[in-house]
């Protein structure tokens, strides 16, 4: 093992989650599900994966319903027979080459384009039909919307688990439909599911709830967050140290096991006044395991890439110097894994001279 990795590679335990070392493979979209079922590709990608000595998969996003969630060509959903038996392909495989695996279950909201979809009469769904600040592309959900939207997550999730997963990743993070409740300005509403915290968490709250109802308590729960915005990367859906506590203690108390801190860059301070990242403060304030996330191993952060910015390695002192102090449990790992499947493994064996830049091209073949 390279001298100066090894908390890396130190196995994880906690209550519920047991992991062979401390590297998840990030939630990434790839769009190659055609008919929104994973077939034969889906299952190698993610086997390379854990072959690569990763410790945890993530999957990419995957629908709940086969209506609203999505607008993005050929993501899979885990609601058919197909993209069931396709995602227990999946699972088998991954176990199969001694790999641990969680889904997130990612609904769009205010994302999804109808125009773009095979349901373009269908409004998307959002806390305020707001995908801007002041601009009203659709109705706010209604009562029901919001029932329907909770049950589907739910089913989802059950779903999952009889797919074999070891634990499920609620997306709650990046301005999708979770996230647009969370925000107080996405989510403008006066009724329950608005308002103050409590009301803004309500109905992440509902779907813990009934999911872990479901599933039992033993069962991994991982809500994926984020204080950033897609339309506004210097957003804070908190403020302070206190107002965090308001979002994460009912999430806790639902029975949410672990938090998922989304950054894009996992050394920038979230509060001033203190060094902790968003995964420090979110294990700090609730006593959870925490992920960690955001430009690992690369000098360019993620959404740079989209428009050609070429990412070379780099160093990884500043996560392991955080993670033996405890700051947060988990290294969540995006492009560097896109690019090279066997980048944990190169890491562990301090094959620092194999390590690849990442560029724009991965984007586009996902291999
Ligand atoms: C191609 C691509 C697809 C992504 N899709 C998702 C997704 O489906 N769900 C999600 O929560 N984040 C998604 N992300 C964000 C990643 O999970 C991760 O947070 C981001 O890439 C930062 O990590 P990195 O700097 O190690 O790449 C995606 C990122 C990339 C590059």
């Amino acid at each position: 093992m390279a001298a100066g990795t090894d908390i890396l590679f130190e196995a994880f335990k906690s209550e519920k989650l047991t992991l062979p070392n401390r590297i998840v493979m990030a939630p990434m979209t790839r769009s190659f599900s055609p008919g929104h079922v994973p077939g034969d590709n889906v299952v190698e990608y993610y086997r390379r994966r854990a072959e690569g000595g990763v410790g945890l998969i993530l999957t990419e996003g995957v629908s709940p319903n086969t209506t609203t969630a999505t607008g993005t060509p050929n993501v899979p959903n885990i609601v058919t027979d197909d993209a069931k038996a396709g995602w227990k392909n999946v699972v088998d495989s991954v176990k199969g080459a001694g790999g641990k695996i969680g889904i997130q279950l990612w609904h769009e909201g205010p994302f999804r384009n109808p125009s773009k979809t095979e349901f373009p009469d269908i409004p998307s769904w959002s806390a305020s039909g707001h995908k801007m600040p002041g601009k009203a592309l659709w109705e706010p959900m209604n009562d029901d919307e919001i029932e329907l939207a909770i049950t589907e997550f739910v089913d989802a999730a059950v779903a999952s688990k009889e797919a074999g997963f070891d634990c499920i990743e609620f997306h709650g993070a990046h301005s999708y439909l979770i996230d647009s409740f969370f925000w107080d300005k996405s989510n403008i509403r006066d009724d329950q599911w608005g308002g103050d915290w409590t009301g803004r968490t309500r109905f992440a709250c509902e779907i813990i709830k009934r999911t872990r109802a479901k599933l039992g308590n033993d069962y991994p729960l991982i809500i994926r967050l984020s204080q950033w915005k897609q339309q506004d990367f210097d957003a804070n859906s908190a403020a302070n140290p206190d107002e965090l506590s308001k979002w994460l203690t009912p999430l806790v108390d639902a029975g949410i096991d672990i938090f998922h801190c989304s950054q894009r860059r996992f050394w920038e301070p979230t509060f001033d006044g203190s060094d902790l990242n968003f995964a420090g403060w979110a294990a700090k304030l609730t006593g959870k395991p925490s992920i960690s996330v955001g430009s690992v191993g690369l000098s360019g952060e993620f959404t740079a890439a989209y428009s050609g910015e070429v990412s070379k390695p780099a160093s990884l002192d500043n996560l392991v110097a955080r993670m033996e102090r405890n700051e947060f449990d988990l290294i969540a790992v995006g492009r560097a894994l896109l690019q090279d499947a066997q980048w944990a493994n190169k890491i562990r064996e301090g094959r620092n001279d194999e390590l690849m830049e990442f560029t724009k091209d991965a984007l586009a073949t996902l291999e």
